[in-house]
């Protein structure tokens, strides 16, 4: 019988595997970036499973512009790849946030990520015309006029636990 994947919030106990991914992905994300990203973005942060085991996950940051989500990273382990994770995660990623209320999705994607460039593309969002290294794609959702969510607030003690967590959950 064929694997179905879920998916979950992300996590604290995800992190080790979302690193492990992200490093063997993502060469542009360093360790701190990824650090980062999770105490920032974890309450937008998406967990890919199959048979019980993390495949990937996509990360948004809510907050780029009114009405706009950004993904800020979507990775599936390269042992995953080429099984319709990576197109499960954007079409998740892809809902979620039209549930939300946002009107617009954005990203940037370097030039040599040809395999999620030819994703975005076959999933119809449109490449922003744009110079310089990145190449930006947007995709317009359905509007709804549910009111957006209010912006995350992190208090210092909470960014400083995850951080510490972070330390000590990815080596
Ligand atoms: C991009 C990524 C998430 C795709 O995940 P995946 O699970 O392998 O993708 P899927 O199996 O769902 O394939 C979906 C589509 O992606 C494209 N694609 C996937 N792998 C590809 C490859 N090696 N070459 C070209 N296109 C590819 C195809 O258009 C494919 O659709 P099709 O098979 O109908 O043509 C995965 O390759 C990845 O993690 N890459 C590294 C991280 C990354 O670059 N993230 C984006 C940063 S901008």
């Amino acid at each position: 019988m064929p694997l179905v994947p879920s998916t979950h919030l992300c996590r604290i106990s995800d992190w080790p595997a979302l690193a492990t991914i992200c490093r063997s992905t993502l060469s542009e994300v360093s360790n701190g970036m990824m650090s980062y990203a999770l105490r920032n973005y974890l309450e937008d942060t998406i967990v890919l499973e199959s048979g019980g085991e993390v495949v990937g996950y996509w990360m948004a940051n809510r907050h780029h512009g009114e009405g706009v989500a950004w993904l800020e990273q979507i990775a599936v382990d390269p042992r995953a790849q080429g099984k319709g994770y990576g197109r499960f995660l954007l079409r998740d990623f892809e809902r979620r946030m039209a549930d939300a209320g946002f009107r617009e999705l954005q990203l940037s994607a370097h030039e040599y990520s040809s395999a999620a460039i030819a994703l975005y593309e076959r999933e119809g969002w449109i490449r922003l015309a744009h110079p310089g290294e990145k190449r930006g794609y947007a995709k317009a959702l359905p509007g709804t006029n549910r009111p957006l969510p209010p912006p995350l607030k992190h208090s210092l003690p909470r960014k400083l636990w995850r951080h510490l967590a972070y330390r000590w959950l990815v080596r």
